[in-house]
């Protein structure tokens, strides 16, 4: 077994990437939305150090699977997929890279620019600071922060229903390329037969005048 992607699927590294980051953005997101609710005393500051922790760290994660992407390539599109459809995927692919580095760093530099003591990094290491105190960056990050959230909310909605629709509705391999288990539908990485079989109609009699 390889470890790196195929032709006809997704490796087993990057789809551990893949779905451990996805993992670690729903709980991000989750903590993010509902933190700014707690009282702020120092009993509940451990839950912003453990959000900044998992940030950076899926930051981390993030510039690993970049390397192992330019490394590993990635598989060729499932056949009959539409060249539009094609380069729609690839943007988006990009895009929401792009994002999943924005959110760290903006992260990470309001955390910065709100001159606040340097957090330690799951309690192990304490964390060096990308600038110095300042009013302007740090306004300015927190609203990448907060906006580039909502815009990677649309992306992944979009993402995901492609996946969905994908797997469902064309029935071919995309989403089930990048799940572990084989599948039948992977052999020959062509759209399943649809759901109302072809009936193979016998030829038109000849003609009898
Ligand atoms: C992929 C990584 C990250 C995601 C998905 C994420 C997500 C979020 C979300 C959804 C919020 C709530 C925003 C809102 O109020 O609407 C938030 C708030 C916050 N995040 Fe992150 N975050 C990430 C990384 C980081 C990092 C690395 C840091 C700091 C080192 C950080 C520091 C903060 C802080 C301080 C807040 C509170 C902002 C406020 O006071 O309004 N985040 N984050
Ligand atoms: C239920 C949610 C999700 C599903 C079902 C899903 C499914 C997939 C599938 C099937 C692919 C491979 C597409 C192909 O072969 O062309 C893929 C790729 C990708 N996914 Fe997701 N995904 C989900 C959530 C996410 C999230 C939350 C993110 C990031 C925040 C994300 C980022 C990516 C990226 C960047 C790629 C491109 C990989 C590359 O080209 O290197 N996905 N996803």
């Amino acid at each position: 077994m390889t470890l790196k992607n195929t032709a006809d699927r997704w490796g087993p590294v990057s789809q551990a990437f893949h779905w451990l980051i996805v993992l670690l953005i729903l709980c991000l997101a989750i903590v993010g939305l509902t933190m700014g609710e707690l009282p702020k005393t120092p009993k509940y500051f451990w839950v912003y150090t453990a959000h900044k922790s998992t940030g950076i760290t899926v930051l981390a994660l993030v510039l690993a699977r970049l390397a192992w992407r330019l490394y590993a390539g990635k598989p060729d599109p499932v056949p009959g997929t539409p060249t539009w459809q094609e380069r729609i995927a690839n943007v988006t692919h990009w895009l929401l890279y792009a994002l999943i580095l924005a959110m760290p760093i903006s992260g990470w530099l309001y955390d910065s620019a709100s001159g606040l003591r340097p957090f330690r990094w799951f309690g192990l290491f304490d964390m060096p600071k990308l600038s110095p105190p300042d009013e302007t960056l740090r306004n300015l990050s927190h609203e990448v922060h907060e906006l580039g959230f909502w815009v990677l909310v649309a992306l992944v909605a979009a993402h995901a229903g492609a996946a969905f629709y994908h797997h469902y509705f064309q029935r071919d391999a995309t989403l089930l390329r990048m799940l572990p288990r084989r599948s039948p539908r992977m052999v020959d990485n062509t759209p399943a037969a649809p759901a109302i079989p072809v009936v193979n109609l016998p030829e038109e009699p000849p003609h009898v005048p």
